[in-house]
């Protein structure tokens, strides 16, 4: 297979001062894209804040023989999201892709959970992801191309005590994506989204339940843990090659997979009258039963997928 080239493209990273970001602005840069470097250069909580970080990997960058220019906005701010879509087009002319990849983290059980630490969760997560994917999905329509890799969670997607405002705002990340890659295929855009594992400064403030069975769990694979292993499938996603839309994919010690939301065959119940809550208690573990089961691809195609159930039927 021949090499995948950023030539002539443009990518932005939120976040990519540190952690996984930086890996992808390297890879990307390294590939010939040129990057827009944005981190707020701040804790791992979301707070404070300098223009060390972002700096930091755009030298890196340029002294390579690469082409980055560095953003210090949070992202937490529609303003912050047009200044970013601003700073790649006054510099590089035009965005292919987009990583939405800054994040913060404030663990907390639901009952000691402030609304501040939910709020400063959510703002980044999610409506930080909004603000940078609106005016560049804007920008990519205009250009009738364009790559968006959204950055969802195993918190969020399976679960994880302690962490609802970021698994719920990691959740929410995946309908956003969900929505936009069916907006988004008319115009040549493709949206995917990530749940990736890998060892941050992020990673160390989880709760792992049971932290010494985690270790003992993740010793066989443990070096792969290294955020490089993450690197290759986004840097996929965000390239011209990529032709997947509408995926999750985790990327975990080495081991790529396709996180999906299936529909289960469930139980055709009378249409002519709503089914007894009796009925429901008899059949619910054939409603559950997962071994027959579709990956619908829109709110739509439920609707097709129930019609030629009932067809068969
Ligand atoms: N590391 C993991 O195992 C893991 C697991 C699941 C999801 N993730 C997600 O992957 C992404 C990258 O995380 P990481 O592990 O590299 O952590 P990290 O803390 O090393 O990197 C996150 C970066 O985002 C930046 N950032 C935070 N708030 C910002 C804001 N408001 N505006 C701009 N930049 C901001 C930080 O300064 C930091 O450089 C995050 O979205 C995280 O939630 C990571």
């Amino acid at each position: 297979m021949t090499d995948i080239s950023f030539k002539d493209r443009v990518v932005v990273i939120t976040g990519a001062g540190g952690g996984l970001g930086r890996t992808y602005a390297l890879e990307i840069a390294r590939r010939g894209g040129a990057v827009v470097v944005n981190d707020l250069g701040g804790q791992v909580d979301g707070t404070s804040g300098s223009s060390e970080m972002a700096d930091r990997v755009a030298a890196e960058i340029r002294s390579a023989g690469g082409r980055a220019v560095a953003n210090y906005d949070s992202i937490t701010t529609p303003q912050a999201g047009e200044r970013i879509a601003n700073a790649a087009i006054e510099s590089f002319g035009r965005i292919d892709a987009l990583i939405n990849n800054a994040g913060n983290l404030r663990n907390a059980a639901m009952v000691d959970l402030s609304e501040d630490d939910r709020d400063a969760v959510w703002a980044v997560h999610l409506a930080g992801t909004f603000n940078v994917t609106k005016p560049i999905f804007h920008q990519m329509v205009k250009q009738g191309y364009g790559r968006i890799v959204f950055t969802s969670s195993a918190a969020g997607l399976f679960g994880n005590a302690e962490q609802s405002a970021y698994g719920a705002a990691k959740a929410g990340v995946v309908g956003l994506m969900n929505v936009l890659a069916q907006e988004g295929t008319p115009h040549g855009i493709l949206c995917n989204a990530l749940a990736p594992s890998a060892f941050s400064r992020m990673a160390e403030k989880v709760n792992l339940d049971h932290a010494e069975k985690m270790n003992a769990l993740v010793a066989p694979f443990l070096s792969a843990l290294d955020p490089t292993f993450v690197t290759p499938i986004v840097v996929y996603l965000a390239s011209e090659a990529c032709h997947t839309t509408h995926d999750i994919y985790s990327a975990t010690g080495g081991r790529i997979a396709r996180i999906f939301v299936g529909l289960s065959e469930g139980w055709l119940g009378p249409r002519d009258k709503p089914a007894t809550v009796e009925q429901i208690a008899a059949r619910i573990d054939t409603i559950r039963d997962t071994s027959r089961f579709q990956v619908p691809g829109s709110l739509v195609d439920e609707f097709h997928i129930l019609a030629n159930q009932i067809a068969k039927s």
